[in-house]
């Protein structure tokens, strides 16, 4: 593991490989391991950096919301730290929300675009209830009861019943976030912007990949940003939710390198 100290906080990341250079932001309330199968599936020919987003894995929390345009601004630096000036930037889920708010504020650093089991809308307000709700729950009573809550939504029934390695990596990753690093990023999350009116003006080449069973941000928000991205290709992952990329890793790998290949 590495880590570098970026404004408040001192980040955690992994930076594997040679080549032109891949950023992949994690999903809520995940951490950089999310992303070990494609770290080794592109390492061979790209040079690939995961971080821990502030709150998350290894990197340290901080007081208040962590908005997405904060997560941002630190993938940005962490960039600087090492030396890259433009990437491709890809996001699961709240990490596709960050990649957005990048792209509004670093566009000439984003190379490509992967836009992972997303969306581009804000929260609505009930959402915005709910995740206050969840941010208390989380400070007063730890992260277990939240995994339960969101296990079913996060994967298929197939994947829940039937492959437990799986239901018991993702349950391990809930579990290892710190309650505080979860309260921010939900508070973040509800403060972020629409980044709709964004969509049409996006010029990087960008891959929009979703589960078909995702519960969380279905096929048809990855749609929406699909008909307003102008230069974009959609893939729907049959039996997959939403955490595609461990539910169909090798489908996901391949779209991944096929995608990074034409347009890289
Ligand atoms: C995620 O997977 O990052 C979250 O479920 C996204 C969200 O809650 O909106």
């Amino acid at each position: 593991m590495s880590s570098t100290r970026i404004s408040d906080i001192q980040m955690a990341y992994t930076d594997t490989g040679i080549g032109s250079p891949i950023v992949l932001i994690h999903g809520y309330p995940f951490n950089r391991s999310l992303w070990s199968e494609q770290l080794t599936a592109l390492s061979n020919s790209y040079r690939v950096i995961a971080p821990d987003l502030r709150g998350f894995g290894e990197t340290d929390p901080s007081a208040g919301p962590a908005t997405m345009n904060r997560m941002a601004q630190d993938v940005a630096e962490l960039m600087d730290r090492l030396q890259i000036r433009q990437a491709v930037i890809g996001g699961l889920s709240m990490g596709g929300y960050v990649a957005l708010a990048f792209y509004k504020q670093f566009r000439s650093r984003v190379r490509n675009l992967i836009l992972a089991d997303t969306r581009a809308q804000a929260d609505t307000e009930e959402a915005k209830q709910t995740r206050a709700q969840q941010a208390e729950k989380a400070l007063s009573e730890g992260m277990a009861g939240i995994a339960d809550a969101m296990l079913p939504k996060l994967l298929t029934p197939d994947t829940v019943s039937k492959r437990p390695e799986i239901v018991k990596r993702v349950r391990d990753m809930m579990l290892k976030t710190k309650p505080e690093g979860a309260a921010a990023a939900l508070m973040g999350m509800a403060e972020r912007e629409d980044q709709t009116p964004l969509l049409s003006q996006i010029s990087a080449p960008t891959l929009i990949l979703v589960g078909a069973e995702d519960a969380i941000t279905p096929v048809a928000d990855s749609e929406k940003m699909h008909r307003a991205i102008p230069n974009s290709r959609l893939v729907v992952l049959e039996n997959a939710g939403h955490v595609s990329n461990l539910e169909r890793t090798e489908q996901f790998n391949h779209t991944l390198l096929e995608f990074l290949r034409a347009s890289t």
